[in-house]
């Protein structure tokens, strides 16, 4: 294949979107196209005003204004844009499956088949297609045996290249990644697509950090390499409920483990659970791959891990109902963040929607601040657990947008997202607004506990086992 210098990637989400912006400014010789079929996601990315693109990463509007125009483009005729590149990413959403076979387990491929299949239909000469949405492994050899059945005669090499990337710090990540991980077939025909794919990624990411595996290496290790980030929130968060019972403090806990340079210092935070669209969707397709090749202990090695997280989020609703002398029916609690992590308006997956409604279950009436999400992505995201009507949820919940609105009259606030700005507020004035005892759930030991108990407040801290000294 010549050089690259068209390329095309299907999906302007939270992966497409950023990838390919800093590609683009990357590699001002190559001309990269973003295509979505959601017309409102691609006005968004073209809006005048680069702040109002969909995706908010620190840093990520400067890079579209650099590129956009110029080699970036941001469009819905996905067609056009298929037919002329060499190159296709395939970047759209394959969330778990919500029927049938694999219920709860499996990623539903409904969408990336459907690429696949689009692909065949439009393509005229041969293309590389390169799978960029985390998948389940063996995703590639489907998307191959559709396009080499349905295409006509033109030849597809389908690579692997995972996304590393972690939201809010998408573009230091995508700037100097750990590593870039691309999979491809051993043939001949396969390694000139591998390199072909390495020569973009090495007009600025060091020879060393490329690494190249077989296709179904590189699923796998994308897959594990969640579960095993997963694996290490769960760990902590699993010693937090010791530590409530004992003298021990998960934070002295975690400093003392994380020196040991073989366990290292990162993912020991303790928290209410993790969130985002990743961690479960990964462990739970590992699981289901297990099961499917009938290995019991390995499924269920890799479930505990998202069942010690599900378990940590119900414990966190549960500690809040119990210090309110066991009732929240018809409390005020409010709730600080509803992202699933700071520096992201991304809620998928939010231990604030589970904990949330739990408390819903309880009765409590929540009001949420969250300095990025919206109040509709908060209906949104209640409304799609249908545990209840629409009209409850919105009877139930509030969003405010000023964090002192929020939580004047509350007899509780709960720490949901670790945003920074929760630290710099006037507590005083919180603390004065609220009714007594002023009490403080705080999910993510984020804030300094022995300051707000100067000023009055009982604070709970995860993994710590004082209310209030
Ligand atoms: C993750 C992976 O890090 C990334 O490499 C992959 O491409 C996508 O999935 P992301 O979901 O964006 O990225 O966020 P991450 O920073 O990994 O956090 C995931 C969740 O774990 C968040 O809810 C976060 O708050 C939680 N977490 C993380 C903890 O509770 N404690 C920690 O120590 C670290
Ligand atoms: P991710 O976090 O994996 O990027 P998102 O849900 O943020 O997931 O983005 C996936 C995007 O893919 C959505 O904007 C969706 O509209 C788009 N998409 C899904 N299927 C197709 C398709 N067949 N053609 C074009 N865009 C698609």
């Amino acid at each position: 294949m010549e050089n690259i210098t068209k390329i095309c990637c299907i999906g302007a989400g939270y992966v497409g979107g950023p990838t390919m912006a800093m590609i683009a400014k990357k590699c001002p010789h190559i001309q990269v196209t973003v295509v979505d079929l959601n017309e409102a996601r691609i006005k968004a990315w073209n809006d005048e005003d680069v702040n109002n693109i969909p995706v908010y990463e620190p840093g990520l509007s400067d890079v579209v204004a650099e590129a956009r125009g110029r080699n970036l483009f941001f469009s819905t005729e996905v067609d056009k844009a298929i037919d002329e590149a060499q190159m296709i990413f395939i970047s759209v959403n394959t969330p778990t499956k919500t029927y049938g076979a694999g219920k709860g387990q499996a990623a539903d491929l409904k969408w990336i088949e459907l690429c696949a299949r689009q692909i065949a239909n439009i393509s005229k000469d041969n293309k590389i297609i390169v799978e960029k949405s985390t998948l389940p492994v063996r995703t590639a050899s489907a998307i191959k045996d559709i396009l080499t059945h349905t295409g006509n005669g033109v030849q597809f090499q389908i690579l692997s290249n995972p996304e590393f990337l972690a939201e809010g710090t998408a573009v230091e990540d995508l700037d100097a990644p750990d590593r870039v991980l691309i999979g491809g077939d051993n043939t001949p025909e396969g390694k000139v697509a591998v390199q072909a794919l390495v020569d973009i990624y090495a007009n600025w990411v060091p020879k060393e950090r490329i690494l190249t595996t077989n296709v179904w290496s590189s699923e796998l290790s994308k897959l594990t390499a969640n579960a095993f980030l997963a694996q290490r929130v769960s760990s902590i968060n699993s010693l937090t409920e010791i530590c409530e019972q004992t003298e021990a403090d998960i934070n002295e806990v975690a400093k003392a483990i994380g020196t040991d340079s073989r366990i290292g210092p990162k993912f020991l935070k303790a928290s209410v659970g993790f969130g985002g669209s990743c961690f479960q969707k990964d462990i739970l397709n590992l699981v289901y791959i297990a099961r499917s090749y009938g290995l019991q202990e390995v499924a269920d090695y890799w479930e505990q891990v998202i069942i010690m997280n599900d378990h940590q989020k119900r414990r966190f609703a549960n500690q809040i109902i119990k210090n309110l002398y066991n009732t929240v029916n018809g409390k005020k609690i409010a709730f600080f963040g509803w992202a699933f992590k700071k520096d992201t308006n991304d809620t998928r997956e939010s231990a604030a929607i589970y904990v949330a409604d739990h408390l819903l279950n309880e009765q409590a009436h929540i009001s949420v601040y969250d300095p990025k999400v919206p109040e509709n992505q908060v209906y949104a995201d209640l409304d799609y657990l249908n545990t209840r009507e629409a009209e409850e949820n919105k009877a139930g919940v509030q969003v405010i947008t000023d964090p002192y609105e929020a939580c004047k009259g509350s007899h509780a606030i709960a720490v949901l997202t670790e945003w920074d700005e929760f630290k710099g507020y006037d507590w005083q004035r919180i603390y004065d607004n609220m009714l007594k005892p002023a009490k403080i759930f705080d999910g993510r030991n984020l804030l300094d506990a022995d300051k707000l108990r100067a000023i009055g407040f009982q604070v709970r801290s995860i993994g710590t086992n004082v209310l209030d000294k």
